[in-house]
């Protein structure tokens, strides 16, 4: 059989054509005469069918009953290469069908654990491994695809480069109690929470700078929204002022959405997302509103019917039911600006005139996906830096190449970071983080 492939994806621009599919058989049915195969390469699944008179009449009696017989016996996830006619077919979703010619066993599947009935999700995710061949998940990956696909795409044609922080750090990027620590030849080493101290370095050398990475961060919550390992981007650039930084978050985050219509349509329509909503949040602006703000609406709002939220007081941070409850209230993306200096990291900068509160935004996503980017303006007054240092009672002599950056031609310069796994749930419409990512870490889960 000849072993030029054609993706199942691809199918559509092959109809009536008889094509070679490299596949796995995802499910099986039929009976008598006729067997259908669920078939699945990765791009997508479609059916094929084999009709067993057509066996016969191409290899004759014994040849033809024997290929057939081998169809029908086929378990789930064999692996094949099928031959056939690809015809339109109204009735199914997918919009086509392989009508069989022949095929070939590559690699035979015995008792594949994960069956076409209903699993639970701790037995799922030991097998996470070989869920990732289901058609779901194979579509969260589709999405995360077409998001990194996407962001690589709008830096380049927004004057960025690329710009590489490291792993393996001596101090921590954000909150010490969050570090993973490890043995580096004898000195204690962290694993990276965000690439955007070593970035701002990069903004200094480069202008526009943006990276990609793993992070990771010891955080103990069992949420739906925590991984202990996930991909960041960080972006950085100067000479901007807080509104500005703003409107490039807003471009990219649409940028991200368009990137998955345009690129990942099918498995959209795979998870049944409403694509229309999708739509509504590239083409509307985004909200944006300072945290006194939210916090007056919170008050305000808190004996409503719909807001299932506590009580919050000024100063305190938003738990994930407030986070929801205000998103939901605007319907689209919401910048929620200028926290209080008290809850956020020791970077940033703060609002003139009020130094209670910093130029930072965090960019809450609607539907419950909470936060999905967090940014800011940065100090890059020295003195002003090592002031708030001393007052935190942080070890400046870690931050020494960090302090430097503020000595030698300082500039007004923010940037941001996204959760790209938060960013995936949320396009995907798919609630659970674990999904997001091919091999998710968290609080009681580190295998496979
Ligand atoms: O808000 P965070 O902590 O911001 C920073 O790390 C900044 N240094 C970024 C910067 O300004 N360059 O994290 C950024 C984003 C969050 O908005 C969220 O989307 C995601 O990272 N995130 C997580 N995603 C999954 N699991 C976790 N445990 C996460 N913690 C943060
Ligand atoms: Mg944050």
């Amino acid at each position: 059989m000849s072993k030029k492939t054609v993706s199942i994806i691809d199918v559509k621009n092959h109809v009536g054509e008889e094509v070679t599919i490299g596949a796995w058989v995802a499910n099986k049915s039929g009976k008598g005469k006729i067997a259908f195969l669920q078939l699945r390469d990765g791009s997508a699944f479609f059916q094929g069918v084999a009709f067993k008179p057509n066996f016969i009449e191409k290899f004759g009696e014994e040849e033809g009953l024997a290929k057939f017989d081998t169809i029908k016996k086929l378990s789930q996830e064999t692996s094949v290469l099928v031959k056939g006619i690809v015809k339109e077919d109204e009735r199914s979703k997918f919009g086509y069908e392989l009508d069989i010619t022949d095929i070939d066993i590559i690699g035979a599947s015995t008792d594949y654990p994960i069956t076409p009935k209903e699993h639970g999700t701790d037995f799922l995710m030991d097998n996470r491994h070989l869920w990732l061949r289901s058609r779901k998940q194979m579509a969260m990956m589709q999405i995360r695809n077409a998001i990194i696909y996407a962001t690589y795409d709008f830096f380049d044609q927004n004057g960025f480069i690329k710009f590489d922080s490291p792993i393996l750090s001596g101090n921590a990027a954000e909150d010490s109690t969050e570090l993973f620590e490890t043995d580096y030849f004898g000195n204690p080493a962290f694993l990276s929470q965000s690439g955007q101290l070593y970035l701002e370095a990069g903004a200094m050398a480069l202008g526009r700078v943006f990276d990609f990475g793993p992070v990771f961060r010891a955080e103990k919550s069992k949420t739906r929204r925590h991984l202990t390992e996930f991909w960041m981007m960080d972006a950085e650039y100067p000479f901007v002022s807080h509104e500005e930084s703003l409107d490039l978050q807003e471009a990219y985050v649409k940028a991200l959405i368009q990137g998955v219509l345009d690129r990942a349509l099918h498995a959209l329509e795979v998870l049944e997302r409403d694509t229309d909503l999708l739509q509504k949040y590239v083409s509307e602006p985004f909200k944006r509103i300072s945290y006194d703000e939210v916090i007056d609406l919170l008050q305000e709002h808190e004996k409503d019917a719909d807001a299932d939220y506590e009580h919050i007081e000024r100063g305190d941070d938003f738990g994930s039911p407030h986070e929801t409850w205000v998103s939901n209230y605007f319907g689209v993306p919401t910048f929620v600006t200028n926290y209080p200096a008290a809850i956020k990291a020791f970077y940033m900068k703060p609002v003139p005139g009020n130094p209670e509160r910093v130029l930072c935004a965090d960019l809450l996503a609607p539907e419950g996906y909470g936060e999905i980017i967090g940014g800011s303006m940065r100090e890059e007054d020295y003195d002003a830096l090592v002031a708030k240092m001393d007052e935190l009672g942080m070890d400046k002599s870690e931050y020494e190449f960090y302090l430097d950056l503020r000595k030698y031609g300082s500039v007004p310069h923010g940037g941001f970071g996204i959760g790209i796994e938060r960013m995936v749930t949320f396009v995907a419409g798919t609630k659970h983080i674990r999904e997001a990512i091919p091999f998710p870490r968290m609080l009681h889960r580190i295998k496979p």
